[in-house]
């Protein structure tokens, strides 16, 4: 792996419609994040992941894009993309914007010209079957819409028809192989994309259901082949652009298909959710971070270690606080119990992803589906600045409401305590920028882990770290040799040979 920005850039989600409307009301704009890059750098993030910008029917919050070459009017324009990746740039900072390369939104004109019944150069760019009255079986369709004489595939939403790639083995006379000249223009209509919004300054993409392209194809190597192509040729023209999956599986996003990152994500049951989303084990959420939940770290690691070890020559596997899918990572955990979870993912060997107002500890909110949320919808709701903004979004006048607590966190409120959630990843996120040990690529060990205990201990590079998430205090024969507390959350000190942590603390010795 060549060395990258990446090593040392910790990553800032922002959800267009809810970050920032400089008129105070409406959805936010793309000139509502510039006047807040340097919010963001301040708190100590230098790279922006950017949700979908392009115009759009918004059934899927912008994942059903109509256009993937224009900015959706309500955020601005073409020229304000720009603007942002130039403003980002001069503050040392990078952006990615979301590419969506499985489906489009139904109001796309290549979908618009698939659907007539006359061949035309997009009638392959969809998966249609060749009759109306032949469906795709075990997979979702639609028929009875179009003109045209055959059902079409779905990607995720009846608005997001599936892009063709092509068939790992085709059997059907409708079904493309990945080598045929419709699978191959739709390679080519992508990398068009993403040429298109590099060339205006953009960094690079995260790459939304990059595991979805090739249908059919059950291991993933086959999607895989496509994206080393696709990337490879991309890289050409732009060695520096950087590609993040969601994909979930490292060994195949990173280690086969070219990403330079991987996303551990909220998949039911793996180890990711059982940091702090542990919400299907029987009996109730029992995860690592949760006081009274009294378990080990193992089973995050025994699924975070190995994917490490596997891609860390390669690229990376990322953590992220949570995102606009997942519950926000408040829901279920107290303030002290969030600050140890955030302070273990800003220091693990990875290259970190705060959602917004996860840093002041927005709430997760129990609300209607808006533009295709559903559950997802208490996670997108606006950017809490100040008074003026919880009012506003009160009243009904913002992207979503918001918080009707009355000690809903404000950026105003949180950045004032010194001993905030902000203030807290804003100490070690400075740490973190100063400490080469905790750049993604500095050396990791995990230096003790019991079944039988919540006491975690690991070295990064010139650094030993121990985390006591549990109510009780913590004691064990850890030898961490001549070392002393320079960072920390609560108590911990080494005495002989033995390490003492008081209970819910997260220490970083030298
Ligand atoms: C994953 C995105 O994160 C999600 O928000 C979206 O609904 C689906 N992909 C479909 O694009």
């Amino acid at each position: 792996m060549s060395e990258s920005w990446l090593k040392n850039a910790v990553f800032y989600e922002i959800y267009p419609q809810s970050f920032y409307s400089p008129e105070g009301e409406g959805v936010g704009t793309l000139q509502g994040i510039i006047d807040k890059l340097d919010y963001v750098k301040d708190l100590g993030c230098d790279a922006i992941w950017l949700n979908p910008i392009y115009d759009s029917p918004f059934k899927d919050a912008g994942y059903d894009v109509r256009d993937y070459k224009k900015v959706a009017s309500r955020y601005g324009s073409n020229d304000d993309a720009k603007k942002l990746f130039e403003e980002a740039h001069k503050r040392g900072m990078h952006i990615l914007l979301d590419l969506v390369p499985g489906h489009t939104s139904e109001e796309h004109e290549w979908f618009k010209q698939s659907s007539k019944p006359e061949t035309n150069e997009y009638s392959g760019r969809y998966i249609w079957t060749d009759s109306w009255f032949k469906g795709i079986p075990g997979r979702p369709y639609i028929g009875g819409e179009t003109e045209r004489n055959g059902t079409y595939l779905l990607n995720f939403f009846k608005c997001q028809p599936a892009l063709n790639y092509g068939w790992t083995d085709p059997k059907e006379s409708w079904q493309s192989s990945m080598d045929s000249e419709e699978a191959k223009a739709t390679r080519e209509a992508i990398k068009d994309v993403c040429f298109f919004w590099l060339e205006m300054g953009c960094d690079g993409f995260r790459v939304d259901m990059a595991d979805s392209l090739v249908k059919g194809d059950d291991t993933w190597h086959q999607t895989a082949a496509i994206w080393k192509e696709m990337i490879g040729d991309i890289k050409a023209k732009f060695p520096e652009a950087k590609f993040v999956s969601e994909w979930c599986c490292p060994y195949i996003a990173v280690n086969e298909a070219g990403f330079d990152m991987d996303f551990f994500l909220d998949h039911g049951g793996n180890g990711y959710n059982f940091l702090v989303r542990d919400y299907e084990t029987e009996g109730g959420d029992r995860s690592y971070f949760r006081a009274d939940s009294g378990v080990s770290c193992e089973k995050f690691l025994k699924e975070f270690v190995p994917a490490y070890e596997a891609v860390k020559d390669d690229g990376y596997f990322s953590l992220i606080t949570g995102n606009h899918d997942t519950t926000r990572i408040s829901y279920g955990l107290s303030d002290r119990e969030r600050k140890l979870a955030i302070s273990f993912i800003l220091t693990l060997p990875t290259v970190p992803f705060i959602y917004y107002g996860d840093e002041i500890g927005m709430k997760y909110l129990e609300l209607n589906s808006f533009e295709g949320g559903y559950t997802r919808t208490g996670s997108r709701t606006p950017m809490q600045w100040d008074d003026a903004v919880l009012t506003a979004g009160r009243e009904g006048k913002l992207y979503l409401p918001c918080d009707p607590a009355a000690d809903a966190p404000t950026v105003e409120s949180e950045t004032k305590i010194p001993d905030s959630l902000y203030s807290t990843i804003k100490s070690l996120l400075k740490l973190r920028h100063s400490e080469d040990s905790l750049s993604a690529d500095a050396p990791f060990e995990v230096l003790y882990s019991r079944e039988d205990s919540p006491l975690l201990v690991y070295r990064r590079g010139d650094l030993k770290i121990a985390v006591n998430p549990s109510n009780s205090d913590a004691l064990a024969d850890v030898d961490l040799g001549n070392v002393r507390p320079v960072w920390s959350v609560g108590e911990g000190k080494t005495e002989n040979g033995t390490l003492k942590l008081r209970p819910q603390t997260f220490v970083i010795f030298k």
